[in-house]
């Protein structure tokens, strides 16, 4: 998350109630609900066959496919996820190694 740290700081200096921010941010938050029962919370637990994130090699564009569509046994997450939640999620997801 280093990468996008100064980014987020300047964004909430420039918006009010910046101080009330605290924790962890949105895609992990997500990923811990709606992805870490199949995937663990390090992305290696394989519940079911799901594929280890850790050793993914898809990038973002392929993730965000298939969590939107679903794929074999994983679910689609089209009804439950908006386009920017997915987007968040996948970035989180992209950094578990
Ligand atoms: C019900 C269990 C389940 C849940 C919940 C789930 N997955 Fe999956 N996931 C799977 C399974 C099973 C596969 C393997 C699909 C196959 O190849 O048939 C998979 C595959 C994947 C892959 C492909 C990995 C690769 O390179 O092959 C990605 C990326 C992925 N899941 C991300 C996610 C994300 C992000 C979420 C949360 C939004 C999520 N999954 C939620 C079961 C799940």
């Amino acid at each position: 998350m280093r990468f996008c740290l100064p980014t987020l700081l300047l964004f909430f200096s420039l918006t009010p109630g910046a101080a009330a921010w605290a924790g962890p941010p949105a895609g992990q938050v997500l990923y811990q609900k709606n992805c870490a029962p199949c995937h663990g919370a390090n992305g290696r637990k394989g519940l079911s066959s799901a594929h280890d994130l850790t050793k993914s090699n898809l990038n973002a564009y392929g993730r965000a496919y298939l969590v939107t569509n679903g794929f074999g046994k994983m679910p689609s997450f089209k009804k439950t996820l908006s386009e920017v939640q997915i987007q968040q999620i996948v970035a989180y997801s992209l950094t578990l190694r």
